[in-house]
């Protein structure tokens, strides 16, 4: 598959099958992590695995992880993202996000389904997995084989707003 080619293919799953997702599968995803860009370099994210039954009935508490039977935790380090400096906007949410979206389409790539989470409960995650007060969790990633159908990969036409609304071309 080519690069469109997976980012078309990518879909939100909302149901998995029990499945587990191989060692080698998951290295790879967090491969994809770990070469990710970040601002400066400054690389504030950190990864969270959980797999095992307990870990995921912890998430349970503060999201609905659809039955997956992986969930990558991403959480920004706001005590070492990089800070603009001229309106102090901070970049850990587009650090954590980029990481997030590396790892989704490399999971697409290998034959495995996803959806990135951000209805959950920051507070419950952050006790469940007493996270420190700079170590925020900004996304979920749930992972796993998807059962049901997958969703057409021509959906976008019907989905996504025309190009022409998305992008203008500024003639200098
Ligand atoms: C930042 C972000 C947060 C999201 N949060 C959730 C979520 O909490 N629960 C969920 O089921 N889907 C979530 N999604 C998935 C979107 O709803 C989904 O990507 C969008 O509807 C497009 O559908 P598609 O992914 O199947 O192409 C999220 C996606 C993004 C990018």
């Amino acid at each position: 598959m080519n690069f469109i080619e997976i980012a078309k293919r990518r879909y939100s799953v909302r149901s998995y099958q029990e499945k587990e997702v191989e060692e080698e599968k998951l290295h790879k995803i967090l491969e994809a992590a770990h070469v990710a860009p970040t601002a400066a370099n400054l690389q504030p994210v950190r990864l969270i695995v959980v797999r095992k039954k307990e870990g995921l009935e912890k998430i349970g508490k503060g999201a609905n992880l659809y039955g997956a039977p992986l969930a990558i935790l991403v959480c920004a380090d706001h005590s070492k993202a990089w800070v603009r400096p001229f309106d102090k906007k901070q970049t850990a949410d587009i650090d954590a996000s980029i990481l997030t979206d590396h790892m989704m389409l490399q999971a697409t790539e290998l034959g495995l389904g996803s959806v990135w989470i951000c209805y959950f409960k920051p507070d419950v995650i952050q006790k469940e997995f007493e996270l420190p007060d700079n170590m925020e969790p900004v996304n979920i990633l749930a992972v796993g084989y998807p059962a049901g159908e997958a969703a057409d990969m021509e959906r976008h036409s019907q989905t996504r707003i025309p190009v022409e609304e998305l992008v203008s071309f500024e003639i200098f």
